[in-house]
């Protein structure tokens, strides 16, 4: 088994504990929930990681991302549940034991150390021999191109190449389950986009099985294979970025997946309020909504133009009908004055339907 981990690059020796029938880095979650003191940072959830996937932990700001990350790290003991690693419980199980690693949000490097040093750092901790940290280190170096950095310090790296040595420190302990939380945020949007890439390609060109945590639905719709979407310690909704686009559980999932979000409308009876616009719908539904992508400028629904934002392929008209206020993303370049009347409209199935707790009908 030894043997065999210095020649793969993901398979880690603690391979051999694992039952041969269960995918060994799936990861499941049975009513796992955490609490401190009377603040309960995640509600008793079940989720469910495939082997090899790419799954995306997302929601806003104190929704228990980090939370879930840390509970199945082992940094955190869960209130209540049982995690499984590889069909194993390692509810009780200390962080070294789980398989896994993790990329922290601000890096977390040392300053006085080299970039080589920063990477095999771990590797010294648990003592792995010198030979093969040297040969671990070479083959992470050169997978993430970087080489000729090896003898920098952290301070003479840009935000990018910091990130870089953040993720070789990860993937030098050949967990095959790598934890990332918000490992982008630090770096400008274009660097961002060239990261989200890079890592996906990484991702399956190892397979690894990867849990990343952030707040930014591009960059959980760019790159999940399935997304988790939480909102106050629940699970909302889970599936395909597909799935949570097309099908949002809830006006939270519909709003929050998609840019700009889509438009919700309240509904008098049948009608948008304070409108004679009539949508075909259930007594149940008291909200109607509709992408800003699908309203299309010729139709029979009048509406005022309240302001428009050119975005270069396409501008976003703020149009009011009746009482409610909606967004149609128009290609090209609309010129249209404020206060005057247009004509929307939109296909019939493309409307979703809420009732009054937000839930989809
Ligand atoms: N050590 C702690 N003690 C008490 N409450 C905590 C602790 N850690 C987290 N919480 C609370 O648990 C909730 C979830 O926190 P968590 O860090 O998981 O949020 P998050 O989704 O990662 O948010 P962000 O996007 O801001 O990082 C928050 O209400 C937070 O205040
Ligand atoms: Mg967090």
């Amino acid at each position: 088994m030894i043997e065999d981990s210095r020649r793969a690059v993901i398979i880690p020796p603690s391979n051999a504990v694992f039952s041969e029938n269960y995918p060994v880095s799936a990861i499941e979650l049975r009513g796992v929930g955490k609490q401190w003191g009377g603040v309960v940072a995640l509600s008793p959830s079940n989720m469910v990681i495939p082997e090899a996937s790419f799954t995306v932990l997302l929601g806003p700001s104190g929704c228990g991302k980090t939370t879930t990350l840390r509970l199945i790290a082992g940094l955190d003991s869960a209130t209540s549940g049982q995690l499984l690693v590889g069909g194993r419980d390692v509810t009780a199980a200390p962080p070294a034991a789980r398989g896994v690693a993790m990329v922290f949000q601000n890096y977390a490097l040392f300053p006085h150390l080299s970039v080589a040093d920063n990477v095999v750092f771990g590797l010294q901790v648990r003592r792995t021999p010198k030979v093969e940290q040297t040969d671990r280190l070479a083959r992470v170096l050169a997978l993430l191109g970087m080489e000729h950095l090896r003898d920098r310090k952290p301070s003479q790296l840009s935000g990018g190449q910091q990130q870089r040595v953040a993720l070789a420190r990860a993937l030098v302990a050949e967990a095959r389950i790598c934890l990332m939380d918000e490992p982008l945020s630090n770096l400008d949007a274009q660097l961002r986009q060239e990261m989200r890439q890079e890592l996906r390609a990484l991702q399956q060109k190892l397979g690894l099985t990867v849990v990343y945590v952030t707040h930014d639905q591009a960059e959980a719709m760019s790159m999940a294979d399935q997304v988790v979407l939480l909102n106050h310690g629940r699970i909302v909704q889970s599936g395909s970025p597909r799935e949570i686009y097309a099908r949002p559980a809830s006006a939270f999932a519909a709003r929050f997946i998609g840019t700009p979000p889509m438009n919700l409308m309240a509904l008098d009876g049948d009608t948008i309020a304070g409108s004679n616009v009539r949508v075909d719908t259930s007594p149940l539904a008291t909200h109607v909504g509709l992408r800003p992508e699908h309203i299309t400028l010729s139709g029979q629904v009048d509406a005022i133009v309240e302001g428009s934002e050119y975005l270069g392929a396409d501008t976003l008209l703020r149009c009011s009908v009746g009482r409610e206020i909606l967004l149609a993303r128009v290609t090209g370049q609309a010129e249209y004055a404020v206060g005057e009347t247009v004509q929307l409209s939109w296909p019939e199935d493309s409307v979703h339907y809420f009732d009054r707790d937000g839930k989809r009908l």
